[in-house]
């Protein structure tokens, strides 16, 4: 194992707020990084870092914790771009369109949808992706789903059955016959491949009784819960989402104060998609609101070939900045500590001694760029688990 030495960072983001100046970045100016192997060995002051095997001069640019992607639908073969296109032309989104890609996913080789996901994949970690989650949902069958799972977690460990997408088609007329079977054979082949289960909440999709007989069969299966709740309109998703302390609820745009005040009062992160509402044209998850009410707030791409065909973190932050009033300080804090969080997880999101050294050295001085030079492309290198990657 080496170490080392990333110098001359002008601003080091650690997401630990006893590291420098207090805040809830962390922030720490002319710093250093120690890699020894694949975990964070030191922080500290540039003038201060102690000797190590490597150096690496970052003259002047900032790093950052690698962005944690806790929301993707990655395992799918074709694409929707006819639907973006009549949705620019002013058709409305719908759960419906869901069904074009399980037909093009049933349709399709493992190697087409693994070769597909690794494209995906390593498009999101040259833009500084270094965790993310992904699902399955365009299979829909026993064994589509099944191997949606095992294809995602030979690249992944953030694999999550999302078997309740919508009701198959081949169940359409017969929505309970569907639940249980996704809460029984389907679940049982899937859960060995899988560390979470999902439910779309949804009109069109699942209610809210579904989604929580969906819910407590994956979490008696061992699965930890995770919910698309609240995008196309209000429901009962966030609050089943906080009543049965899912790790997120995902989306969040529709919300009514006593949505808000669960989120507050718990433990669920509020993990927001703004890909999806610029993909869609709709109207922005209010951010501020969730922020001032004390939620956690995540930030993801939802990646996936109908509402969010993005793979791009830093265009989420701009967006998030931009539309959704959220500050660059807290949309970079989101798209890596709040991922973390709404992953349950404490080893990534964060630059401290004994974190994973999953980093980001930007083409900028300050992670505030991220917002200020949108569509830029500021990643210049990355390292997943002290190994440089891009
Ligand atoms: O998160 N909301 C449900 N699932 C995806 C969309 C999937 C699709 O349109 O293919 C989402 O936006
Ligand atoms: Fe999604």
């Amino acid at each position: 194992m080496s170490s080392t030495v990333i110098t001359n960072i002008a601003t080091l983001v650690t997401n630990d707020p006893s590291l420098g100046d207090s805040s809830p970045l962390g922030l720490v100016r002319d710093a250093a990084v120690v890699v020894d192997g694949d975990r964070v060995a030191w922080i500290g002051e540039s003038s201060k870092a102690p000797a190590t095997d490597n150096r690496v001069d970052a003259a002047g640019r900032a790093v950052l914790p690698g962005f944690v992607d806790s929301h993707s639908h990655l395992v799918f073969a074709g694409d929707r771009t006819e639907e973006f296109n009549a949705r620019m032309s002013g058709r409305a989104y719908s759960a419906g369109g869901i069904r074009t890609t399980v037909a093009a996913t049933r349709a399709a080789t493992d190697e087409q949808l693994e070769a597909n996901l690794t494209r995906h994949l390593a498009e999101a970690l040259r833009q500084g992706t270094t965790t993310f989650e992904t699902k399955s949902g365009y299979g829909l069958t026993v064994a589509d789903e099944a191997r949606a799972l095992r294809i995602a977690a030979a690249h992944t460990d953030e694999v999550t059955f999302l078997g309740a997408h919508i009701v198959s088609p081949d169940l359409a007329e017969d929505p309970a016959a569907y639940v249980a079977l996704v809460t029984g054979e389907m679940l049982a082949a899937c859960a060995p491949y899988a560390r979470w289960i999902d439910v779309f909440c949804e009109k069109g999709a699942f209610d809210g009784d579904q989604a929580r007989e969906i819910l407590t069969a994956g979490r008696a299966a061992g699965l930890g819960l995770r919910v698309h709740a609240n995008q196309l309109s209000y429901g009962p998703g966030v609050q089943l989402a906080v009543e049965l302390d899912a790790a997120s609820a995902d989306h969040c745009t529709h919300l009514t104060d006593a949505d808000v005040d669960a989120l507050a009062d718990g433990r669920t992160v509020a993990t927001l998609l703004p890909g999806a509402e610029f993909s869609t044209r709709a109207e922005w998850p209010d951010a501020r609101r969730l922020l001032d009410a004390g939620v956690t707030v995540a930030l993801s791409t939802d990646c996936n070939p109908g509402s969010s065909f993005t793979s791009s973190v830093p265009f989420c932050i701009a967006l998030a900045v931009r539309d959704m009033r959220m500050t660059p300080d807290e949309a970079v804090w989101a798209a890596t500590a709040g991922g973390a969080a709404a992953l349950r997880r404490t080893d990534i999101g964060r630059l401290t001694p004994g974190a994973r050294a999953d980093l980001t050295l930007l083409d900028a001085p300050s992670h505030v760029h991220l917002a200020y030079r949108p569509g830029v492309p500021l990643v210049s290198q990355v390292w997943r688990a002290g190994v440089r990657v891009v």
